[in-house]
């Protein structure tokens, strides 16, 4: 049912003799930095857009009930903004555990301001992952995040933090306040 990406990214040296590089979070990565960081800052990527199109069995739903988290779509002239963390290489292992329902580690420029940009990391499900639910209608993705529980918490949670930490950041972000203001819906 799951596809555990564990292997597969522990094979991934890029950074490995790195002391320290840039990891970008889009998702839970940007509220939830329950990890050691060296510095952390707002930052975007480009031709990507966030969705809530990734399916989480480990997390916010259950294996018969998954819920529905944030992956990104390459998108030509999109822009998604998030939070970077300079983070060591030894926390790989860690991050690996966290993403590993159907997130592959891929290297993306990451920008900070128009002149400064660094290669970085991102936690990346496409779409041949067995988690990928896809798109569906704004109504019927409402109605699942409103309705699913994990053991990380509620999907309502995880959509609503997202919406308040962009808000935070200044970014704008259309699918996730569409699927936001949806959730007064559900009680
Ligand atoms: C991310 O936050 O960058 C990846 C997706 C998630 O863990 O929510």
């Amino acid at each position: 049912m799951t596809f555990d990406t564990r292997d597969h990214n522990g094979r991934m040296t890029h950074f490995d003799q790195h002391d320290s590089f840039w990891l970008f979070g889009y998702g839970s990565l940007i509220w939830k930095a329950d990890f050691p960081f060296l510095e952390r800052k707002p930052a975007w990527i480009d031709h990507w857009s966030r969705r809530f199109w990734q399916g989480s069995h480990d997390h916010r739903g259950i294996p018969s009930a998954p819920g529905r988290v944030v992956t990104l779509i390459s998108e030509r002239g999109a822009r998604c903004d998030g939070m970077a963390y300079r983070i060591e290489p030894s926390l790989l292992q860690q991050l690996d555990m966290r993403e590993k329902n159907g997130y592959l580690r891929e290297l993306v420029p990451i920008h900070f301001s128009p002149t400064s940009s660094v290669d970085g990391l991102i936690y990346l499900a496409t779409p041949d992952n067995d988690a990928f639910l896809g798109e569906a209608p704004l109504a019927r993705m409402a109605e699942q995040i409103a309705q699913a529980q994990g053991p990380s918490g509620s999907n309502r949670d995880y959509l609503l933090n997202l919406e308040q930490a962009l808000r935070e950041l200044g970014a704008s972000d259309h699918h996730v306040s569409a699927l936001a203001s949806l959730m007064s819906d559900y009680k």
